[in-house]
C-alpha cells in the first residue's frame, strides 16, 4: 500500500475502518472485480482516490450557487454522515443507493464527481445533489443523484432549477442529463415540471436538458 495512505489510516481509526470495510466488500463480491488481478487494479485506483479524498478535504464552506430559499454548496467529508442518513431515509432508500463511507471518501477524491449539499438559508442541510462527469463538464454533465429530507415543500423543484443554473451558467455545460427508476413517478413528475425533457414515453427513466432548452 501507498505509504502516505498507510500513515493517514494509522492516524485515523474511522478512515481506516471505512477503507478496509470497502475493500472487504469488494473481496466478497460487492463489485465487479472477480479475479485477483482485477481486485488488485481496483485497490490501486481506490487507494489513490481515497487518499486524494482525504487530502482535498477542507472545513471551508464553498457556496456554489444561491437560490431564493436554498443554497448549493460543496460537500466535505464532515457531511458524509448526513448524506448517508438522507440516503437511508425510508422515503429515499427505495430510490437512491447508500454509499458506504469509504466509497464516499474515494468519490471526494475522484475528479469526475462533485458532491454538494442543499442548505436552507439558515444553514440547515435538507438534502444533497451529486454530479458526475465533471472531468468533461463542458460537453455534458450528469445529475447523478438528488435526495431531500424535507419533502413536498418545493425544495426539490427549487434545487433542480438551481442545479440547471449551476450546470449551464456556472459550469458551462451544454447538456445536463439524469436517470431514474421506472417506478419513481414522483421524481419523473418533478423532472418534467422543471424543464427536463423525457427521452422516451412514460414511464420515462431518462431525461435531459440542453443549454438551448435552458435558455428558451
Ligand atoms: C424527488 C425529490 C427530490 C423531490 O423533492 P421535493 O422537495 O419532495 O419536491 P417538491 O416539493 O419540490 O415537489 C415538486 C413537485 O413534485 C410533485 N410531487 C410531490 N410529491 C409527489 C408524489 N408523491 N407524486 C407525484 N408528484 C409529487 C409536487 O406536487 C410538485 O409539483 P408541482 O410544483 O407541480 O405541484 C424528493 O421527493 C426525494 O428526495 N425523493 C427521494 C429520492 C429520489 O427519488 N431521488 C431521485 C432519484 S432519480
Amino acid at each position: 500500500m501507498n505509504s502516505e495512505l498507510e500513515i493517514v489510516l494509522s492516524n485515523n481509526t474511522r478512515y481506516k475502518e471505512a477503507y478496509y470495510e470497502f475493500i472487504e466488500m469488494h473481496k466478497n463480491g460487492h463489485g465487479k472485480n472477480d479475479t485477483p488481478e482485477q481486485l488488485a487494479e481496483f485497490e490501486k485506483w481506490y487507494a489513490k482516490d481515497f487518499l486524494s479524498g482525504i487530502k482535498n478535504d477542507s472545513d471551508e464552506r464553498v457556496e456554489l450557487i444561491k437560490g431564493e430559499r436554498i443554497v448549493i454548496r460543496k460537500a466535505n467529508i464532515a457531511d458524509a454522515d448526513f448524506m448517508s442518513d438522507v440516503e437511508r431515509d425510508s422515503d429515499n432508500s427505495p430510490w437512491v443507493a447508500n454509499w458506504p463511507l469509504g466509497w464516499r471518501i474515494a468519490k471526494f477524491g475522484d475528479k469526475d464527481f462533485l458532491q454538494t449539499i442543499l442548505e436552507k438559508e439558515d444553514g440547515t442541510p435538507i438534502g444533497f445533489i451529486i454530479f458526475r462527469n465533471m472531468a468533461d463538464v463542458q460537453t455534458k454533465l450528469e445529475l447523478k443523484r438528488i435526495a431531500i429530507i424535507e419533502k413536498g415543500k418545493g425544495y426539490g423543484k427549487e434545487a433542480l432549477l438551481l442545479a440547471q443554473k449551476l450546470a449551464f451558467d456556472v459550469f458551462g455545460t451544454k447538456y445536463l442529463y439524469l436517470g431514474t427508476r421506472e417506478a419513481n413517478v414522483r421524481a419523473q413528475n418533478i423532472y418534467k415540471t422543471t424543464g427536463f425533457i423525457p427521452d422516451m414515453p412514460d414511464p420515462c427513466t431518462k431525461f435531459h436538458i440542453t443549454e438551448k432548452d435552458y435558455r428558451k
